[in-house]
């Protein structure tokens, strides 16, 4: 039968027991159904195109209690009202496929949720479509893999406050839990779920990004083992740096490889994948006029690793002929890891700042250590530091920018000598640390109240008449430079 051919649901009589829906049983979504079911207060609808999946899930989860249906209309007619579904399924086409279906079958006032990782213009754009029907659309960022979606992952719901009154209850009752608070918070309206999850995202690359700069400069330097260096970063991890990618950073760099009996760090093929995420990250930053230059420099440092073909004629380039010595192990060892910590400030820091030139952007009121709470926990870059985030916020919420937070400005007199070590040690020995390097320099560029970005404005209106302002006096000016070189006062319009 059609899913979409049968009549309304509405029609059909059967007993609608669930107050929860799932669509799309892959993993991750076959892991929130199940986490759902697990939740006291939760009967959990399923569906899936391909009904195997469904049957999979209910003959090796008979403890979940599912309501499985065949069709759409039959999904529909499981659920109480308002009908609320959460889509887990591909981001794009399939995922609209999946809201016209829910559409069909769904009446005003019912909720649908997309789980999956959309960009969030998609999603502004269908909850202004599905919105017109009088149903809810709600995009949700949800993260922490499959591990997250079945324990608790840290969700950023956007949506309407209606949707919410629903939703929220539900949503708390399965996310992660981070100093006794659920790990998910309303984000806003209409997208800014989605919008906060992708910058979730685009910190992750710059942490992932700058995590590994720390271990190749460690094995750089050093020459220890990967499980040496494993031993270096779970140290790290009973300290302020303590988070989930540093864990599993020594795990990874643990796993001895069984085929050859080698550290599988040293079998692993050295080009980084990416499903996208970071680099909407960084193309909407510039858009926005953000400076996000560690996870900008960690998405090309992806885009560089996965151009063998200009990396395998590049390898005679010329280099300095000293190779990394470290007369020091532990004092470097420990360069590294502040250097680690204050880049790792730099890229969150700069991810809030997204975050609210965002909200500005698209009118979204958005609580910015409420998202700091939620990344407690659940998510990929759930991390003890997240607390001191959230404690900036509360003490100053509108703060111009988060470095400038007292907490970090310690850390920051604690790390910066070391991290300029590091950077000048990398750069000497011909070790690339791209974001280690530009968080430095965007940390001087703010520092600086002198920048060379006056030069730019003189060079700009020399060639383009685009004028200056000055420091000394109000105003906008341009000289003559093809004349007398005299200087005028121009209008701003150029
Ligand atoms: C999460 C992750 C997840 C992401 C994968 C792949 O929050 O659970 O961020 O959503 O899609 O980690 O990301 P990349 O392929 O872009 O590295």
């Amino acid at each position: 039968m059609s899913e979409t051919a049968a009549p309304h649901a509405s029609d059909i009589q059967a007993g609608a027991r669930a107050n929860i829906g799932v669509v799309g049983l892959a993993v991750m979504g076959s892991n929130l159904a199940r986490n759902l079911a697990s939740r006291e207060g939760n009967t959990v609808a399923i569906f899936n195109r391909s009904h195997e999946k469904t049957e999979h899930l209910v003959a090796t989860h008979p403890e979940a209690g599912f309501a499985p249906s065949t069709s759409y209309a039959e999904f529909a007619a499981s659920l109480q009202r308002p009908r609320t579904a959460i889509i887990m399924v591909k981001a794009g086409a399939p995922t609209d496929a999946v809201i016209d279906s829910l559409v069909a079958v769904f009446e005003p006032g019912d909720i649908i949720v997309d789980g999956g990782n959309a960009l969030f213009t998609d999603t502004i754009r269908r909850e202004r479509a599905v919105r017109a029907t009088g149903i809810n659309f709600v995009g949700a960022g949800i993260s922490g893999g499959e591990e997250g979606a079945l324990l608790g992952p840290s969700i950023m719901p956007g949506g309407s406050d209606e949707s919410w009154v629903t939703l929220g209850p539900i949503l708390r009752s399965i996310a992660a839990v981070a100093e006794g608070e659920p790990c998910v918070t309303h984000v806003g309206h209409d997208g800014s779920g989605h919008f906060v999850k992708m910058i979730h995202n685009g910190i992750e690359y710059a942490d992932m990004q700058l995590i590994s700069e720390a271990y190749d400069l460690i094995r750089h330097g050093t020459g220890k083992t990967p499980a040496q260096i494993a031993d270096i970063f779970s140290e790290w991890n009973r300290g302020e740096l303590e988070s989930y990618l540093i864990e599993i950073t020594a795990e990874v760099l643990r796993q001895i490889d069984a085929r050859t009996g080698a550290p599988l760090i040293d079998v692993i093929l050295d080009e980084a994948g990416s499903k996208g995420t970071g680099v909407w990250t960084v193309q909407n930053a510039l858009a926005l006029g953000v400076p996000v230059s560690g996870i900008a420099e960690a998405v090309f440092a992806r885009s560089l690793s996965s151009h063998p073909e200009q990396r395998l004629v590049s390898g005679n380039l010329p280099g300095p002929q000293q190779t990394l010595t470290v007369p020091d192990e532990a004092a470097f060892i420990e360069d590294v890891r502040l250097a680690l910590y204050a880049s790792k400030i730099v890229a969150y820091s700069q991810g809030f700042d997204a975050i609210r030139a965002g909200a500005m952007e698209y009118n979204w009121t958005i609580d910015l250590g409420a998202i700091a709470k939620i990344w407690r926990g659940g998510c990929i870059i759930r991390a003890q530091f997240l607390n001191r985030i959230a404690d900036a916020y509360a003490a100053e919420p509108d703060m111009p920018v988060l470095l400038t937070a007292p907490y970090f400005v310690e850390a920051f007199g604690r790390a910066q000598a070391g991290w300029r070590r590091v950077a000048s040690a990398a750069a000497g020995s011909g070790i690339p640390a791209p974001a280690f390097s530009s968080s430095l320099s965007y940390y001087d560029g703010l520092r600086a109240d002198h920048l060379p970005a006056a030069l730019v404005q003189g060079q700009r209106d020399f060639f383009g008449a685009h004028t200056y302002r000055r420091r000394d006096m109000a105003g906008t000016f341009h000289t003559l430079w093809s004349g007398d070189r005299s200087e005028i006062e121009a209008d701003d319009t150029h």
